[in-house]
């Protein structure tokens, strides 16, 4: 544990985070747009006296510099830790070093990195190379690309790379966990999952290699998945899941191109690592690829990190257009301003690439605005004659407009679709404003549930007296302030009310250090003062503030209790004297109740 503390005292949190989310100064904290959720004003705070952080919106969660790392980075703890040493300077001991499970992760790693070298030399090195290499040569890709995303090739050969690694020493069930090697059922053994095809290695964000991908040699480049199951084998293959590879997290090829995505503040999205290479090479690096699979939720948070506008150049085909259809709404549910680059020319980027490079560079750098871009899609292929058509068109549209509440907009593209099908304005407005009613619906529905899951009121009343006490100049005043209305040993028996009654004991011995008092308390109580502490309380007389919180929370208990007695008489058979005390209970608390309410106003 010591070691854990000795990275944290190196690394400065509101240094650290600046870094990665740009900070303002708030106050005691500082702040920002939380980077884990969507929002349009910032409820993400970090705190540098007590090096902790907390989202006040969505997320409602916080914590130290690691659990920012874990999240951030979207790592275990240990890997987190590991990641911040570095930083730091500080050389971790085995305890540090992790557990059984990121161990597995490191060896798949280092196991990967060696595959990947092997793959590599294959294709630059050596005569069984050549084929594969002609090929890459074939299709445009220079040899100093070759070694950028570090290309290789798997022999066709049913042991090679099993047996290259199991000379390393590397264990056969290793092997098999990082999707390299499949099992055999007939003869007991193993043999290489990749034969016969081109290498892609598969990078996260910091460089580790997850994975791989291999494309066959044969079959032609505009080839599709169809026309390449036609002749028996998958175009591509992917490693499986493994403990480091997740599809739904991969970006390929995010690793090398993150500086210039975050540079340009904008990503380019396509589908395949070819689409990549090619714009690569051609010059244009902002560009990741979700290897022909939609875009998931994880990938798109990811990118939130580097870029806030997104460019979808997916293939032309139907498939590449339904991607667009569901990618831009969620990019869109984001908060990402999200494009289309539209290809006229080539089935996918890297076709259009290799037939016109000017012609790519200007069609990314004047994406369309999706509205458009939809709009012409759904026009073109339905037409507009029927009305049939018409009323798919414009139900296809309706969902995308329901999103944006620019009257403008939806106004000019109004006009235009009544133009374009020759429909009444009002037509149009009725099916799109039906769709908004559904969107209304559902997000009334979200608010009910973040509403039930939210805490109770003396919860909620609780933690804003604390941090009122917390951020008063005088503790000592505070607690008396409290205690003239409720004392400590009236109140709800929880963490706040713990917290309070150290407080009080600790304030008799002279002026708190707010920050320092934190710090000595449990773990079990820690959190919820430091979420108090960092609370923005945007009230002038914090004093009259505490006293009519107080007196709130007293009424809220008062309540409980008489609402739990006039139960209990509903509820059960009791005597008649057991009902009369509890009457004569319930009639005196009326009148306290009465009295705090005309205290509380007073
Ligand atoms: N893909 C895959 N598995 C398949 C087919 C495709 O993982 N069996 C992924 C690959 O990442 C591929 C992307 O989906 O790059 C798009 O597929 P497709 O359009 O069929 O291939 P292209 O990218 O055009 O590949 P190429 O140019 O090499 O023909
Ligand atoms: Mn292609």
């Amino acid at each position: 544990m010591d070691q854990v503390n000795e990275v944290k005292e190196k690394i400065d949190i509101v240094e650290y985070i600046n870094a990665r989310v740009s900070l303002k100064k708030s106050g005691r904290n500082f702040k920002a747009l939380c980077p884990f959720h969507s929002e349009k004003t910032p409820s993400f705070y970090v705190n540098p006296d007590r090096q902790i952080w907390y989202c006040f919106g969505a997320c409602d969660e916080g914590g130290d510099v690691l659990s920012f790392v874990q999240k951030y980075e979207g790592l275990e703890f240990v890997e987190a830790l590991r990641e911040l040493a570095q930083e730091a300077g500080v050389r971790l001991d085995q305890k540090g070093l992790g557990n059984e499970k990121t161990r597995i992760k490191d060896e798949i790693y280092a196991v990967n990195h060696l595959a990947s070298e092997y793959y590599h030399y294959l294709l630059m090195g050596h005569k069984v190379g050549k084929q594969a290499l002609d090929y890459l040569t074939k299709r445009g890709i220079k040899a100093k690309t070759i070694k950028t995303f570090k290309l290789g090739y798997a022999p066709d050969a049913w042991e090679g790379l099993f047996r290259f690694l199991s000379k390393k020493g590397y264990r056969d069930k290793l092997l098999e966990e990082a999707g390299l090697v499949i099992r055999s059922d007939k003869k007991q053994g193993y043999y290489d999952r990749f034969r016969g095809r081109v290498i892609f290695p598969l990078q996260d964000v910091r460089g580790n290699i997850l994975g791989f991908s291999g494309r066959v040699l044969s079959g032609d480049e505009g080839a599709n998945l169809a026309d390449a199951k036609s002749y028996g084998v998958a175009k591509y293959i992917n490693t499986p899941e493994t403990a480091v590879y997740h599809k739904r997290q991969t970006l390929f090829n995010i690793y090398l191109t993150k500086q210039a995505i975050q540079r340009a503040d904008e990503v380019i999205v396509c589908e395949g690592e070819f689409d990549v290479i090619s714009s690569f090479q051609a010059g244009v690096s902002n560009i990741v690829a979700v290897k022909g699979s939609g875009l998931a939720d994880e990938q798109l948070k990811l990118l939130k990190r580097f870029a806030s506008k997104i460019i979808f150049a997916l293939d032309s085909d139907k498939a590449g257009l339904d991607a667009v259809r569901r990618g831009v709404l969620l990019a869109d549910e984001f908060g990402f301003d999200v494009r289309v680059a539209e290809l006229l020319e080539g089935k996918d980027p890297d076709e259009l690439i290799r037939n016109d490079i000017v012609l790519w560079k200007k069609t990314v750098s004047k994406p369309r605005v999706y509205f458009d871009f939809i709009l012409d899609q759904a026009v073109r292929r339905h037409g507009t004659s029927s009305a049939r058509a018409k009323q798919t068109i414009v139900s296809e549209l309706a969902p995308f407009f329901a999103r944006t509440d620019n009257v403008i907009l939806q106004d000019h593209y109004v006009r235009k679709l009544s133009d374009l099908l020759s429909l009444s304005q009002n037509a149009i407005q009725k099916e799109f404003a039906m769709v908004g009613k559904h969107k209304e619906e559902f997000r009334k529905n979200e608010k009910n549930v973040a509403v039930s899951k939210r805490e109770p009121r003396w919860q909620l009343l609780e933690e804003h007296i604390l941090s009122l006490v917390f951020q008063l100049k005088d503790q000592a005043k505070a607690i008396e302030t409290i205690e003239q209305v409720l004392s400590l040993e009236e109140m709800p028996e929880s963490a706040v009310t713990k917290i309070l009654i150290k407080l009080k004991y600790r304030s008799k011995q002279g002026k708190v250090d707010v920050s320092d008092f934190i710090s000595s308390l449990g773990k079990e109580l820690i959190a919820i003062a430091d979420k108090s502490y960092m609370r923005e309380m945007n009230v002038d007389k914090k004093i009259s503030e505490l006293k009519r919180s107080t007196y709130e929370l007293k009424l809220v208990m008062l309540k409980q209790k008489r609402d739990k007695m006039i139960k209990e008489i509903r509820d059960k058979e009791l005597t008649e004297q057991k009902t009369m005390k509890l009457n004569k209970q319930i009639s005196a608390l009326a009148k306290e109740i009465q009295a705090a309410i005309s205290a509380r106003t007073r």
